[in-house]
């Protein structure tokens, strides 16, 4: 008895055992992956340009003069900074009126007030932009759609936040083609779809990424009258949009201007009623360098309800707001239970003292003013004009469209890391490596044309 029972535990050890053993090796990310192969890197020829991190013109990511004054700030006043308890859920009350008087009166002024005063946005401060796509993702999947479509090319981390959270329809939207942004096909790709589902009579309604500026991968943005277009086509067919600002500010050096694509979805007089809400994914840790400090936060635009459409007075309670509310609070706890204290503290002090988010704008604008003034010296050594088409290439990235096999060759040969898609990230240049980087970039464009 006592030895079937034994053997029946080898058994079931034996089971468990060979499951663990069944677990196939991931991939290495795309990104933070080449960064671990470069610091191994020997060559002092090396130069990285695969992370999207400010770096100032000596190499160094460095903290911006309205944080690091902020930090003083929080350190000098002990009532900022003696409190290590647990945050709320959703994040502190303070950090959400800051930030949403930033983002929907300042920066969309003419109608986000509109949706604060008829209590139509649900506020959850998250783990950066990464962690609002994820908690945005739970809830689309959860309640409206497991169909998404997502730009091609796009941030690698786009498709795996979707698919681990419950998406099981993954579409690319065709958006780049010979330089342009390809928005005739994008279009044409989403009316197909819509119309294939019409016939098929299914309901779901699909969402989409739109990056909102500085386009990762080809720092290629649509012109205003391109987004028109777009946003026109996703409104009519339904779709559920999924702003992913994750830069603002660093387009045009203007923060609040950067913020164009939600102005133009939150017109209420074009677009009157997102049917299955707007998602505002939203970071500071490019705009206010605090990367590691993962502070962002998803808003989520709810639509009008037969209570508080029509109406212009503020309504006190909305219930479809407060069912949304709790059920974003109910991911997040299930997720990671509350968000972290510091980094919102620091957006606290910048954002709610009017002379800290002045300097805090000077430094955003100090940042893409270094970045234009990269793209303009490599243009001086390579004469590559995308690299100087300010009116749509913006932000950190340059896209080289080098093929794979001409990326490895710039890592193995001259020690030049760019992420697999040949993207660049221009803040790794500077006056000591850009000689030396742009002899290399010509030498490997060359290949291709022998090639
Ligand atoms: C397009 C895009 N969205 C979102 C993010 C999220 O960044 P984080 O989670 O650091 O805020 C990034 C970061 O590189 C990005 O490029």
């Amino acid at each position: 008895m006592l030895r079937t029972r034994l053997s029946n535990v080898g058994l079931w050890r034996s089971y468990y055992t060979s499951s663990l053993s069944r677990v196939p090796r991931a991939p290495p990310d795309k990104v933070l992956g080449l960064s671990e192969h470069f610091k191994r890197e020997k060559s002092a020829k090396k130069i990285d340009l695969t992370v999207g991190i400010y770096k100032d013109a000596w190499g160094k990511v460095t903290t911006f003069p309205s944080v690091v004054k902020a930090q003083k700030l929080i350190e000098s006043h002990l009532e900022l900074n003696n409190n290590l308890s647990y945050l709320p859920i959703t994040g502190t009350k303070e950090f959400q009126e800051n930030v949403l008087n930033f983002l929907f009166r300042e920066s969309c002024p003419q109608f986000g007030p509109f949706y604060l005063a008829h209590d139509r946005v649900s506020f959850v401060q998250t783990l950066s932009g990464t962690g609002a796509l994820a908690v945005a993702a739970k809830f689309l999947a959860l309640f409206i759609s497991k169909d998404i479509w997502i730009p091609d090319p796009s941030w690698a981390n786009h498709k795996n936040i979707f698919q681990n959270n419950g998406f099981e329809n993954i579409h690319r939207y065709s958006y780049y083609k010979d330089g342009q942004v390809d928005i005739d096909g994008w279009i044409e790709q989403l009316k197909t779809f819509a119309y294939t589902r019409q016939s098929e009579n299914n309901k779901n309604p699909p969402c989409i990424i739109l990056h909102a500026c500085c386009h990762n991968p080809t720092g290629l943005d649509p012109t205003k009258e391109q987004w028109k277009k777009i946003i026109d086509t996703i409104y009519d067919l339904k779709m559920v949009p999924i702003v992913d600002m994750a830069y603002q500010g660093l387009e045009s050096g203007d923060m609040l201007r950067d913020a164009y694509l939600m102005r133009l979805c939150l017109d209420v007089e074009k677009y009157p009623n997102w049917s299955n809400g707007l998602f505002l994914c939203q970071s500071f840790a490019k705009n206010m360098g605090l990367y590691g400090e993962r502070v962002g936060s998803l808003s989520v635009v709810t639509p009008a309800t037969t209570n508080n459409r029509n109406s212009n007075l503020p309504q006190q309670i909305n219930p479809l707001q407060q069912n949304i509310d709790s059920q974003l609070k109910k991911i997040v706890r299930g997720m990671y239970s509350s968000p972290p204290g510091y980094g919102s503290r620091v957006v606290n002090v910048v954002l709610s003292n009017a002379k800290l988010k002045q300097q805090w704008f000077k430094d955003v604008d100090f940042m893409v003013q270094r970045l234009h003034y990269v793209r303009k010296e490599m243009f001086d050594r390579l004469g590559w004009p995308a690299l100087i088409n300010f009116a749509q290439q913006h932000g950190m990235f340059y896209y080289t469209k080098f093929s794979p096999k001409q990326v490895d060759t710039l890592r193995n040969q001259y020690f030049v890391y760019l992420t697999g898609d040949g993207r660049l990230s221009l803040s790794g240049v500077n006056d000591s490596n850009i000689d030396y980087l742009c002899e290399a970039l010509e030498a490997v464009s060359k290949m291709s044309e022998l090639a």
